[in-house]
């Protein structure tokens, strides 16, 4: 589908995704901006969010960006602040920021190591939802979609402590659903496969790697940034739609 031919359902919308300017977060910007949102890209690096906001401006997406390194309370005050003064509000939060600083037996794994991950996968993810929330319910509702990993439901070989900060963004989601819903805000996660991004450029860089773990999958291939990127936007779809049931009520 050419994108002029992409239904503009998020049209007045705002979403913002961290760590956006390459990978999943790249590809999930691109498709909520297809989709008519104007969208928040940020990363650590200045030249890389520069970099994402032309290339999304050269698609014809509405965008601005920032620096947010997602570990720093001051970053996503920052990112938060910037989307209100220059969109008017946030209806879309995408939680996508992940570092795996550690590879190894689980029982090398260091307290620094797990301080870190946990910080910025997990408790992150918590306090920039819960900065988000107040501004979702001025609009009306919301939808949040945080990035888990298949590694959040089977710990990958050497990626303990990284797998638990991903099962522990399952655990976030459900523990913060029953809450969201009462300010009609959606949070859903997804937990991909292995996607060709830089992140994990050590399966399919050197290709008798690649071939080994393609032996393991079904399909063959590895996903694309875009595939999930989609998953995203379909998501966020009915991003503050009122349940039917609630209309229904309200008419009563
Ligand atoms: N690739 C996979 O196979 C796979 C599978 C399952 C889940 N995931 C998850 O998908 C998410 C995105 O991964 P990816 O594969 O798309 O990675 P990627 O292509 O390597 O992109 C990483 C992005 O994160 C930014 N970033 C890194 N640390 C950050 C931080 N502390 N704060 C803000 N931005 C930061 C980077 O930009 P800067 O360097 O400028 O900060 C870059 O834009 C992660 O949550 C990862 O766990 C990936």
């Amino acid at each position: 589908m050419m994108s002029h031919d992409i239904p503009q359902n998020l049209s007045g919308k705002v979403a913002i995704v961290t760590a956006s300017t390459d990978g999943i977060g790249l590809a999930a910007a691109e498709a909520l901006g297809q989709r008519g949102a104007h969208v928040v890209v940020s990363s650590r690096r200045q030249a890389n969010v520069d970099k994402a906001v032309s290339l999304l401006r050269s698609k014809d997406i509405k965008v601005i960006g920032t620096t947010c390194n997602v570990g720093k309370a001051e970053d996503r005050d920052k990112l938060i602040n910037m989307t209100i003064e220059q969109c008017g509000g946030v209806d879309i939060l995408v939680s996508n920021a992940a570092v795996n600083p550690f590879f190894g037996n689980i029982l090398e794994s260091t307290e620094e190591v797990w301080n870190k991950i946990l910080g910025v996968n997990v408790t992150a993810s918590f306090l920039l939802t819960k900065l988000a929330v107040p501004h979702m319910e001025k609009r009306g509702g919301g939808s949040v979609v945080i990035v888990s990993s298949v590694a959040g439901y089977q710990p990958m070989q050497g990626l303990g402590p990284y797998s638990v900060s991903k099962t522990a963004l399952l655990g976030l989601t459900r523990a913060l659903a029953p809450d969201l819903a009462h300010s009609n805000i959606r949070i859903n996660c997804v937990a991909p496969g292995i996607i060709k991004t830089r992140f994990s450029a050590a399966l399919w860089e050197n290709e008798g790697v690649l071939e080994e773990f393609l032996k393991q999958t079904s399909i063959k291939r590895l996903g694309q940034p875009e595939d999930i990127g989609g998953v995203i936007a379909f998501l966020d779809h009915h991003c503050n739609r009122r349940h039917e049931l609630q209309t229904v009520r309200g008419a009563a």
